[in-house]
């Protein structure tokens, strides 16, 4: 039997012989004719097509266009159809949304909602935050944030609830019908996982599926053999391990952001900052490690902290420092059947800073992200570890400006020279993003920024009084 279970609007559907690369947007829209959910986009940038998605880990938004069907085995999914009561009585986030003229043409207001209720059931009251992935072009964005406010505080309507008691009830996460469909491969155990990619190291891996997700969506491309990664519960969550933590490949961005705000906050704050809500709900770090875009957040960040990887291939694991990983543009140290196990981090760096830049605030991918922590004993340098995304064709260490700092007092003429020093670490690229001096301008005054910043100053664009 190959078949895929998991419940849409409270019903329990199985499906079997559907590709493994379906997109859960076109099997809703094409199968049955759950149209509420939109397609615009289909890259993940919009949120026109969000939909409720509930497992063991609560209820969260996700983007149904670059999310594969068998991603969903084992849960719930709550569509617009779904957000109303089984009595047709309105959720008060869509009732709000009339109350406050949320919408207008109502093309994005399928999405809003379903990103409203989502968070109206979990209480979480950053609407800025939550409603960052949804796009809408014609109301704007302040009645929208207005019926958000207002919904706030009614009370969660019982049937949102209903998903979570039903799973655990009836279908678990790796509970009945777990087999994926032809061409793909779901296993449950990592033993299992690297038997199995050690005997097929063409196939495709898929985690989150918010990089393979567009390989499909706008490349057309065939990706089987397929394996999903996300009934490997070996792979997920974060462990204290003495003073380091070790973090599952496929723990998300939501997860890694939530455990590290206590411990390193501006990591977390740039997290914040990574894709959309949506996005970081079904984005793993091990995907963005193992994608090796030279302009993906987590790197810079964890190369910063000092992280070191753990991969597997069959039985055999090695762990090597991460910045040691990317080799070349889009090349890294990963040999055929090999697949990233975990990372570990140290628990504490309190001169941790991590600083983004792109465009928009929100929902943006990085021209430059910098990733700085440097330890200052009696005004002496006695550690420095400076990295960046976006100035090369990999993340990389700055070796030149760590040299400058490091022996050196702790002073912004040290951090100036430093600063020059970086010319020698980056021949960085003009792309459509940024240009090469623009990039190379930025990141020497993050270095400036970064001086400040340990000085107590005010440096964040959200704290800085124009
Ligand atoms: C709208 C949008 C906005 C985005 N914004 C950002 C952003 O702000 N910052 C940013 O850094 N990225 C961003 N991304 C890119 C993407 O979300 C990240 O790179 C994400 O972390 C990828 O993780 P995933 O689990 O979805 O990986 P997947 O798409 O499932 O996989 C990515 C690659 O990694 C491989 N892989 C996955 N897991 C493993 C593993 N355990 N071992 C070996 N190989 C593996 C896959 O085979 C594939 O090659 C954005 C993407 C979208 C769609
Ligand atoms: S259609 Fe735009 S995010 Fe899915
Ligand atoms: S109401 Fe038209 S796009 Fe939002």
């Amino acid at each position: 039997m190959s078949s895929i279970a998991f419940l849409v609007n409270g019903t329990p559907v199985r499906i079997a012989g559907e590709a493994p690369t379906r997109t859960l947007l076109d099997w809703l829209r094409e199968t049955r004719g759950l149209c509420g959910t939109k397609e615009a986009c289909c890259e993940g940038d919009c949120g026109a097509c969000t939909v409720m998605v509930t497992d063991e880990t609560g209820s969260k938004a996700m983007n149904a266009c670059i999310l594969f069907l068998p991603q969903l085995h084992g849960k719930a999914v709550r569509t617009v159809e779904g957000i109303p009561g089984p009595d047709g009585a309105l959720h008060p986030v869509q009732q709000a949304m009339i109350d406050h003229h949320g919408s207008q043409c109502g093309f994005c207001t399928p999405g809003f909602v379903v990103s409203m209720a989502a968070a109206h059931l979990n209480g979480d009251r950053n609407h800025d935050d939550v409603l960052a992935g949804n796009l809408c072009r014609c109301t704007g964005y302040a009645p929208i944030i207005r019926a958000a406010e207002a919904a706030a505080q009614a009370p969660v309507p019982a049937w949102m609830t209903a998903d979570a008691a039903f799973l655990s009830a009836k279908i678990s996460s790796g509970g009945p019908g777990g087999e994926a469909p032809p061409a793909a491969y779901r296993p449950t155990t990592a033993d299992d996982l690297a038997d199995w990619y050690l005997a097929h190291p063409d196939a495709t891996l898929v985690a989150g599926a918010t990089d393979v997700g567009l390989w499909v969506t706008k490349q057309l491309r065939d990706l089987a053999p397929v394996g999903f990664l996300n009934g490997v519960a070996e792979l997920r969550g974060i462990q204290a391990q003495g003073d380091q933590f070790r973090i599952g490949a496929m723990t998300t961005i939501a997860e890694l952001r939530s455990a590290m705000a206590p411990h390193h906050p501006s990591f977390a704050e740039m997290l914040r900052r990574f894709a959309s809500a949506q996005v970081r709900n079904a984005a793993t770090i091990g995907g963005n490690i193992a994608n090796g875009s030279p302009i993906g957040d987590g790197p810079p960040a964890l190369i910063a902290l000092g992280a070191v990887l753990h991969l597997r291939r069959g039985a055999e694991r090695r762990s090597l420092p991460l910045e040691d990983f990317f080799l070349d543009y889009r090349k890294q140290d990963r040999r055929p059947g090999e697949f990233v196990e975990a990372l570990t981090l140290p628990a504490k760096a309190p001169a941790l800073r991590i600083y983004k830049l792109s465009k928009r605030f929100d929902q943006d991918i990085s021209a430059v992200c910098g990733g700085l922590n440097v330890t200052v004993e009696n005004g002496l340098v006695t550690g420095a570890r400076i990295a960046f995304g976006g100035m090369a064709g990999i993340p990389k260490r700055a070796a030149a400006a760590e040299a400058a700092l490091l022996g050196q007092g702790w002073s912004a003429e040290t951090v100036a020279r430093a600063a020059a020093a970086m010319t020698q670490d980056f021949t960085p690229l003009s792309d459509m993003r940024a240009s090469a001096g623009y990039r190379m301008e930025t990141a020497q005054a993050m270095l400036t920024r970064y001086f400040h910043d340990l000085a107590g100053a005010p440096v964040s664009v959200l704290e800085v009084a124009p």
